[in-house]
């Protein structure tokens, strides 16, 4: 009789620019499904903090390298009604990744290539049963070319800085629209202009633009799909 081939754990990849709702829409995905969760930005964005704690250059691609390797970062368990506990040498940080200083020097930190190989093995380890939601920019076109769903999730700039400074706004931060706006046109820029893994929507993905959807609309709609391929 044929061995029957043990199957892979399924992943469902939701890749997309900034503000696009990712994250939401993942932690939803994740609860419904009783899924791990993978916020590969925030692993970016530790990396980046913790290249500024310890003043390390852009120029340093080797220690920057090292540094991916080997911090120490870890997440808690994924929580749907709080964000995940994320602790860097020590110290919690959840919130402080967010800032927006942060979220620029993580996508600058992203272009370098040893860097990303570093997270590449570590991202990957989030892959355990039943199954994983990855949020990201390469997560379907590099990290996990084999996902069940590749999901590319996008809205318009002028929605996705207005999105963010609710965010920001409501967590008591005090941020300009127009420089969020700016911000969020230029990391566009940058995360789709760089030559390795750049932001692109896999060539099997579903596109969907949620410009004039509802959170609801937009996890209906994955959820569906998730649930017709597993
Ligand atoms: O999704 P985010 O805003 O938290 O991500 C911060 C930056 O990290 C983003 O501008 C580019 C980088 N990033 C990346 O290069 N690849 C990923 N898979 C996730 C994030």
């Amino acid at each position: 009789m044929a061995k029957k081939e043990p199957k892979t754990t399924p992943v469902v990849t939701i890749d997309g620019p900034g503000g696009a709702g990712k994250g939401t829409i993942s932690q939803l995905l994740a609860k419904e499904l009783g899924f791990h969760l993978l916020d590969s930005g925030a692993l970016y964005r530790v990396l980046a903090l913790s290249v500024d704690n310890h003043g390390i250059g852009l120029d340093d691609e080797e220690a920057l390298g090292i540094l991916a390797e080997h911090m120490d970062v870890q997440f808690g368990a994924s929580d749907p009604e709080s964000p995940v506990e994320i602790v860097l040498e020590g110290e919690v940080v959840t919130q402080a990744i967010r800032q927006e200083y942060v979220g620029q020097l993580a996508s600058k930190v992203a272009t370098i290539p040893l860097v990303r190989s570093a997270l590449l093995t570590r991202q990957r380890c989030f892959r355990e049963p039943p199954g994983l939601i990855a949020d990201g920019r390469d997560m379907g076109t590099v990290v996990f070319t084999d996902a069940t769903l590749k999901v590319f999730l996008t809205a318009s700039p002028e929605e996705r800085a207005q999105r963010r400074y609710q965010q920001l706004k409501n967590s008591g931060n005090d941020v300009s629209l127009p420089r969020l706006e700016a911000a969020i046109r230029a990391r566009d820029e940058q995360d789709t202009n760089r030559i390795i893994a750049p932001l692109k929507p896999a060539d099997d993905a579903l596109i969907l633009d949620s410009t004039d959807l509802s959170i609801d609309q937009v996890f209906q709609q994955i959820l569906h799909a998730t649930k017709q391929r597993l």
